[in-house]
């Protein structure tokens, strides 16, 4: 991509109304479904932020989010990431969360949360293994029969809460991108995996909920826009995950990494009790 790249502030209602465009250029959905001019000004006027990428001076991405409180703690909810098709892949998404991490610190918080659909590998690199989530909450069919939101017919719209503690030194590390140590993943037991079918189609084994480990894997589909002609099997994945991270979380376990390769896996580790308060 050519083009210089700047991040800033938006405040001003003119400006605004680009989002409404690039949010229709992404998502694709009706006008309904569109987060609102009127909601970016109030937001923004009461502690809410809204960042621009530009490329060039052309509006190409943005990053929004407002004041909330999760567990008793004040903290800022993420609820729009979006770079136009065009524009992605090129570090911008990636620039907007470092901004959002900064202006949010300035702001005296030290957690950014945001909800995203566990079937969503690429959205799944980019918030665990670039960013630096952790996540311990499942929110089950979260948004309900809003059909925009579904992956398929019938499939429900559930959602993983992320949780980014933006003052620790892990998201420090990685917004420094300090190199970080590869191990192998290889031996790691698994409470989910696939096997391929006669018919070339890729299926979720049986669960496993009986692991004691400090470390396991759960594996993901790669690719889920793949699998559009087959909601079924988009069903039975999301199905499966949604059965081996409830009960893990319920036994004090966190997601705090993401590989994504030929094949894609959720790390799940044990959390020492302290860090498990809510
Ligand atoms: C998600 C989105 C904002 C990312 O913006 P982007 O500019 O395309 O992303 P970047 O180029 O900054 O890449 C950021 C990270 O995303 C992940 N990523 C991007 N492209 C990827 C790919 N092809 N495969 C796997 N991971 C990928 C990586 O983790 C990457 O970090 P890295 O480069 O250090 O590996 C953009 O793709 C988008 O608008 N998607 C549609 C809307 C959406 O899904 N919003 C987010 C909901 S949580």
């Amino acid at each position: 991509m050519v083009g210089k790249v700047s991040i800033r502030r938006l405040t001003d209602r003119g400006e605004f109304a680009g989002l409404i465009d690039i949010q229709r250029a992404v998502w694709k959905h009706p006008d309904l479904d569109l987060t609102p001019v009127h909601q970016f000004c109030i937001s923004t006027f009461m502690g809410g932020l809204v960042l621009g990428a530009f490329v060039d001076e052309e509006l190409a991405g943005f990053v929004y989010s407002f004041p909330a409180i999760y567990n008793g703690k004040f903290c800022h909810h993420s609820h729009l990431l979006a770079v136009l098709p065009q524009f992605q892949g090129y570090g911008l998404g990636k620039k907007l969360k470092w901004a959002q991490r900064r202006e949010v610190l300035k702001m005296g918080l030290d957690l950014v949360t945001w909800t995203y659909d566990p079937m969503q590998s690429r959205n799944a690199n980019l918030n665990f293994h670039t960013l630096g989530v952790i996540c311990r909450r499942y929110l089950p069919d979260f948004y309900g029969e809003t059909p925009q939101l579904k992956l398929g017919p019938g499939i429900p719209t559930d959602r993983l809460l992320v949780e980014w503690p933006i003052k620790s030194a892990r998201v420090q590390k990685k917004a420094e991108e300090k190199e970080e140590k590869t191990i192998d993943l290889g031996f790691l037991p698994k409470a989910l995996e696939g096997y391929g079918a006669e018919d070339g189609s890729y299926h979720p084994g049986p669960v496993n909920l009986k692991l004691a480990a400090p470390v396991f894997l759960a594996e993901t589909i790669r690719d889920v826009k793949s699998l559009q002609a087959r909601p079924e099997l988009i069903g039975k994945w999301q199905a499966a995950l949604r059965e081996v991270l409830t009960h893990y979380f319920g036994r004090g376990y966190a997601v705090i990494d993401f590989i994504f390769g030929e094949r894609c896996y959720y790390l799940l580790k044990k959390m020492p009790a302290g860090k498990m308060k809510k």
